[in-house]
């Protein structure tokens, strides 16, 4: 069995629940794009690690966890993240395997990034400054050094000093201190021996488990509407989030994935700038935000807020060809007199699809409401769907209906176990 979680919207949809729920019966957990941009918190028992690179289900006893060849890797990230697990007793070893192919992010990277976001000023993107966009900029244009090079160190000392030269340049026109090529190679030598017990060919492993019907577990990160091509670009990130990212990320093909699960949030969020249609700026807002605990993984900024936009997820799930549907944190709209979602999307007085927009029209257009009656209830002890408040019932056949995809799970609560299956 081969599940995909793949988030519908703008990224912190709640990926991680679904991820930890179909985790306890993988056999292998993968990572395939992004890079630490990405942040999760996985909790054992009372304790939390927060992960940005390490597949979020490699703590199970029975799980291997992959980085594949389409993540781009901060050593240093990925080395804290080790040793956090590895102090408290994990052992990583044949547990943990880095492709070969994975891209780097160094120290010139996440300057870069910082230069050019502090240029950008009133346009600033928002991004997460971890040096994602100039790592894959580099990856396109062959000026990218794979955890490959750590391997042969030589061939990573030439290129990086080769790399390091050009981008210093660059950031001297940006007026920024170059960074300390002697410095920055002793410290990647001293991550390269950390890594090397994990580098292995991911593909051969991944193939062979597909091959033997094993259970493996892709772990999308971010959101379809942050995708490189199907975002309103450039307010995007550096990689596809897309089920195609899966093919190029690891090198599974897409057609042996049985299930690929869209995850919705009952409302919408967004880190970041650029547009968002149904964004709300309103005491609704603040409300969903302090229940929903809204604030990023990552940077820990407060999270933009706004009603589901229908016409987005519609989009998404059908880019991303998904089968199943989980809505997560519903409970968070408990309360509230009224709940909308955006049904459409109108400019000018016509109806446009969200394909058809860029960032401009997105700013520019009315999104189309209808309006749902609320729900006073706590909601978070229901099991079986037919006990939750009608008025929510509607809301989730509404949003089934919509997208003609079937809702298997809804999200009652923050706990493992507050889920409903359908
Ligand atoms: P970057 O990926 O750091 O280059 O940031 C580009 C945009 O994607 C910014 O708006 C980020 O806030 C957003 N972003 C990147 N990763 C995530 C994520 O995992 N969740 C939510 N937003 C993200």
């Amino acid at each position: 069995m081969i599940n995909l979680v793949i988030g519908s919207q703008w990224g912190d949809e709640g990926k991680g629940k679904l991820v930890d729920l179909l985790g306890r019966d993988a056999d292998f957990a993968v990572r395939f794009h992004g890079g630490n941009n990405a942040g999760h918190t996985v909790v054992v028992g009372d304790k939390k690690y927060p992960f940005h690179l390490l597949p979020s289900s490699i703590l199970r006893s029975q799980v291997v966890g992959i980085i594949a060849n389409g993540v781009i890797i901060d050593p240093k990230v990925l080395i804290t993240e080790i040793e956090n697990v590895e102090k408290d007793g994990y052992s990583l070893k044949n547990k943990l395997i880095i492709s070969t192919r994975c891209h780097l992010i160094m120290p010139y990277h996440k300057a870069l990034d910082e230069a050019y976001e502090n240029a950008r000023g009133k346009n600033k993107l928002g991004t997460t400054k971890r040096g994602i966009g100039p790592t894959y900029a580099d990856k396109v244009s062959y000026n990218g050094i794979r955890v490959y090079e750590l391997l042969n160190w030589e061939l990573f000392v030439e290129k990086f000093k080769f790399q390091a030269k050009i981008k210093n340049q660059i950031l001297k026109l940006f007026k920024v201190k170059p960074i300390n090529v002697k410095k920055s190679l002793e410290e990647y030598k001293k991550y390269r021996g950390k890594l090397l017990p994990y580098i292995a060919d991911s593909y051969q492993l991944l193939k062979k488990a597909a091959n033997a019907k094993k259970n493996i577990l892709l772990e999308g990160a971010h959101g379809v509407m942050l995708d490189n091509d199907f975002s309103p670009y450039p307010y995007a990130t550096g990689s596809n989030v897309v089920t195609g990212a899966v093919n190029t990320g690891s090198g599974l093909p897409d057609s042996k994935i049985d299930n690929i699960w869209s995850v919705v949030k009952a409302y919408l969020s967004r880190v970041g700038g650029g547009p968002l249609p149904t964004e709300l700026f309103d005491k609704t807002a603040d409300k969903i935000r302090e229940a929903g605990h809204e604030y990023g993984t990552t940077t820990g900024r407060p999270r933009r807020i706004g009603w589901l936009d229908l016409e987005a997820v519609k989009f998404t799930t059908e880019v991303t060809g998904s089968n199943k549907i989980a809505i997560t944190k519903i409970d968070i709209l408990s309360g509230l007199k009224e709940i909308k979602v955006c049904v459409g999307y109108k400019l000018k007085g016509k109806m446009i699809p969200y394909s058809s927009c860029g960032y401009k029209e997105l700013a520019e257009l009315q999104p189309v409401y209808k309006s749902f009656p609320g729900w006073k209830e706590d909601i978070t002890g229901v099991r079986k769907f037919e006990r939750l408040p009608k008025n929510c019932q509607s809301y989730v056949k509404y949003i089934e209906k919509f997208l003609g995809i079937p809702v298997k799970i809804v999200s009652v609560g923050a706990e493992r176990e507050e889920n409903i299956y359908r």
